[in-house]
């Protein structure tokens, strides 16, 4: 069977530490969208791994596939199962040759094309990774495929198409120099390595084929999705998102698995206690803001809600894990999950960073929006009106501050019972059951109430 996890928000949700938990049962762990801009944790006995690009069960062993719905930049890629083998792993992954590949270029325009937007307060705060540009060539059907890095005159046919394209873009339309990362003969040099290094390890898969069979001999494949909901390119807050599908349907699309596998199995949302975004974009329940991202915040003049903002921040460490930037805070949105709960289906929650919320007297969730005298209880399709919204709160007492280890070993009705009634909330608004709850970053900090397979 299947279970796919999903950031039912703005990602950081806590995606890796569900994919860990859960992926004991699981033989295979695939991504099927993004790349290199995720940052999945997984903490376990001390032990702290940050993955951008390596699927999360590499943890526990397992197989992990990169589905032909990612961006796979071979650099990190290599890099990433270079550092896990020195922790003493042993990375199993296998690549998608449908999937496209990141070439350096695309960074570079990714930034170029920032810096632009800047300008006409446009920026979207991307990770920088390229993931935008190469979804762009991916549409656009200029692509370079992890497949075309296995036939190098494939791969030299297709570099002498489009990287004189690329080159005119960032000389004559940015007016910026490039270097030999518009290189043709530079590129093809490294990539046929890398190509010949993916076809040596035997590391590259039909990924639809590949699962399909891997199914069909009874094993379990779990699919880790990578950002979330409302920064998915159709269901989000668009232009303030990134360019792939980490809704569900991608788990169909980015693998080559029909839609019926995945939806004959387990969605699970993993939803943050309050709500962290990194970039630009509206937030109806933000507390204090972060200059440069939050809209019309001045850190120097702040506001009434800066000190609370920082102690969630402080408390749950919501600093980027990829780049290190300060997450923007805010209280838990129910219309944006209601939103993220009809698209995706869950049929379960995991419910993370409880603990970090404990020790507050109150703590509020935005139950409704009103926007031009009407109440909402669902996000606007476009971001202005999303913008526009206010937020009618409720408001929830808080909990305590006790030893999570314990109650994560106690299970659910250990929990206080303000925490409990948090919970209940969250889950009868959502129509699905809490299948975990996070109360602290580590495996064994996790309240497991079902087990989805
Ligand atoms: P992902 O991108 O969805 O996998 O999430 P990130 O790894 O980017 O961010 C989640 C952060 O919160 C990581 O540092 C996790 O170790 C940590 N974390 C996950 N679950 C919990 C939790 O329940 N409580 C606390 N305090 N931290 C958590
Ligand atoms: P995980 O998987 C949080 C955000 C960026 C930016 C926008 C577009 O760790 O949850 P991109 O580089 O993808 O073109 O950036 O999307 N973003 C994320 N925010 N968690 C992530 O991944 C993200 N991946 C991209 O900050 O606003
Ligand atoms: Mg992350």
């Amino acid at each position: 069977m299947t279970v796919t996890i999903v950031g039912s928000q703005l990602g950081d949700e806590g995606k890796g530490g569900i994919v860990d938990l859960y992926g004991e049962e699981a033989d295979v762990v695939v991504r099927y969208q993004g790349g290199d801009n995720a940052g999945h944790t997984v903490v376990h006995e001390g032990e702290e791994y940050k993955l951008s690009l390596v699927p999360s069960g590499a943890i526990r062993d397992k197989v992990g596939v990169l589905g032909n719905g990612c961006v796979v930049n071979p650099r990190t890629l290599f890099d990433e199962i270079d550092t896990l083998r020195d922790r003493g792993l042993e990375p199993d992954v296998r690549v998608a040759r449908r999937a496209h590949v990141i070439l350096p270029y695309h960074r570079i325009l990714d930034g170029i094309e920032e810096e632009a937007k800047s300008e006409s307060d446009q920026k979207v705060g991307t990770t920088g990774r390229g993931i935008g540009p190469t979804y762009e060539d991916k549409a656009g059907r200029r692509g370079i495929r992890v497949g075309d890095l296995l036939d190098p005159d494939v791969l030299r046919e297709r570099l002498e198409y489009v990287v004189p394209q690329k080159r005119a873009l960032a000389e004559d339309v940015y007016g910026v120099e490039t270097g030999e990362e518009f290189d043709v003969d530079a590129l093809y040099e490294e990539f046929q390595e890398i190509g010949e290094r993916l076809a040596e390890n035997d590391m590259t898969v039909n990924a639809g084929e590949f699962l399909d069979d891997r199914l069909a001999a009874g094993e379990n494949v779990m699919f880790e999705g990578a950002q979330g909901t409302i920064i998915d390119i159709d269901h989000g807050n668009y232009p303030y998102v990134t360019s792939s599908n980490p809704t569900a349907g991608g788990a169909a699309t980015g693998t080559g698995l029909s839609p019926a596998v995945a939806g004959q199995g387990e969605i699970i949302g993993i939803v943050k206690a309050y709500l962290t975004r990194v970039g630009k974009g509206p937030l109806p329940t933000e507390l204090g803001g972060v200059e440069g991202d939050t809209p019309g915040y001045d850190a120097e003049a702040g506001n009434d809600t800066d000190e609370l903002a920082k102690y969630i921040r402080e408390e749950g460490g919501e600093y980027g894990t990829v780049t290190g930037r300060p997450r923007r805070v805010g209280w838990l949105d129910m219309p944006m999950l209601r939103h993220a709960a009809r698209v995706n289906g869950f049929t379960g929650l995991a419910v993370n960073h409880l603990d970090v919320l404990a020790g507050l007297d109150e703590v509020k969730v935005g139950h409704a929006y009103t926007v031009d005298g009407e109440t909402k209880l669902t996000m606007p399709a476009t971001t202005e009106q999303w913008g526009d919204c206010d937020c009618e709160f409720r408001v929830f007492e808080g909990w305590p501050e006790v030893d999570w280890a314990d109650v994560a070993a106690d299970g659910y009705d250990a929990l206080p019972e303000n925490a409990r009634a948090y919970l209940e909330y969250i889950s009868d608004e959502l129509g699905a059951p809490v299948y975990a709850i996070g109360v602290g970053p580590g495996r064994s900090e996790t309240i497991v109430c079902e087990q989805p397979w």
